[in-house]
């Protein structure tokens, strides 16, 4: 039976990406993660259905095994964020540079058949043009937005030199249930849920009138099943976006119609390191891999409050 690798399986998308595998009847699913940010209990219900080892990507003796001969080994485990690339970038350095090369190694040695990325939008930085094309020089702004861009270089190199089949997809802004809300560093949609369902006013940082292509969790899941049986696509760099483009101020007021609630946003100085505006071309990964996304913003963002309101809310 084949089986599928997701490093990083017990995060907010990983945990997304270990169900889209078992509802396609994937085979066996193996789960590598350690736990720093992800939650076993992202992976509740499906449990029993995986194989989960808490190893971490930085230890090429640990997780060699754990990929060796897997049909596909889908890369998600890293430390996700702008800020803390900042105030950390020795340890974020270490996991999403070193460990990703560890990775790719272990997957090369071990006969993987490919290996999927999930690289970040994060590498174009402020382009003057939009949407953002793949073909554009990228321009990375911080720490995260480097250590990212450079992990698709070494996939990109890993097909061209050493013959691992890799395809990089650079998510753009994702959001849906299970983002942790409660860190720091948490994805602005998260922080946004939280405020509204505790009936408070969200701080954002800037003038919010900055802008984003926020992309549904399930799209990017669908996406990335596509990538990983996409004939055309090794060695390359697809946009993985819905298209459009919104910014905090319009999110935030979208939020408070949905809700049918007046909760005026506060703000605070621009953060360092945040990009101005993002959106995704996506005629090629709609040419290569088949990509079609299906939500809008208003239904990902009444999905995801649903999904809030009741875990926030607790057992009854
Ligand atoms: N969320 C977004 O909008 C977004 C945008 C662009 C790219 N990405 C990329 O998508 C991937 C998943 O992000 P997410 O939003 O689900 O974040 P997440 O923090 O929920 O998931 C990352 C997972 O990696 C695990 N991890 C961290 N360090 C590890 C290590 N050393 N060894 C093993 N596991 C480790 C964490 O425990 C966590 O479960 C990341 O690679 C991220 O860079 C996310």
């Amino acid at each position: 039976m084949p089986r599928y690798v997701v490093t990083g399986g017990a995060g907010f998308i990983g945990s997304a990406l270990v169900r889209g595998l078992l509802a396609e009847g994937a085979g066996r699913v193996v789960v590598i993660d350690n736990l720093l940010t992800g939650k076993e209990e992202n992976l509740a219900e499906v449990r029993e259905q995986i194989e989960f080892h808490p190893a971490d990507i930085r230890c090429y003796e640990k997780i060699a095994p754990l990929v060796q001969g897997a049909e596909v080994v889908f890369h998600l485990a890293a430390i996700p964020s702008v800020p803390r690339s900042i105030s950390e970038p020795v340890l974020t350095h270490e996991v999403n540079v070193n460990g990703t090369f560890h990775l790719l190694r272990a997957c090369r040695d071990g006969g993987v058949r490919r290996v999927v990325y999930a690289a970040s939008s994060s590498a174009y930085g402020d382009t003057e043009v939009l949407p953002k094309v793949e073909t554009m020089a990228p321009r990375p702004l911080s720490p995260y937005a480097v250590q990212k861009l450079l992990g698709e270089y070494y996939a990109s190199v890993f097909y061209h030199c050493l013959g691992l089949e890799t395809v990089s997809l650079r998510y753009f802004n994702v959001y849906g249930p299970r983002q942790d809300p409660n860190s720091p560093y948490s994805g602005v949609i998260s922080v946004f849920m939280k405020a509204l369902l505790e009936r408070r006013s969200p701080t954002i940082f800037g003038d919010g009138e900055q802008s984003r292509d926020f992309t549904y969790v399930e799209d990017v899941v669908a996406l990335t099943l596509k990538a990983a049986r996409a004939p055309a696509a090794c060695g390359k760099v697809y946009n993985a976006g819905n298209g459009g483009r919104y910014t905090l101020n319009q999110v935030w007021e979208l939020l408070q119609r949905i809700e049918g609630v007046r909760l005026p946003a506060r703000y605070g100085p621009p953060r360092p390191g945040d990009v101005r505006h993002s959106q995704a071309d996506t005629r090629a990964a709609v040419r290569d891999l088949g990509h079609a996304p299906r939500f809008s913003l208003e239904e990902g963002l009444r999905r995801t409050l649903e999904w809030y309101r009741q875990t926030l809310a607790g057992p009854a």
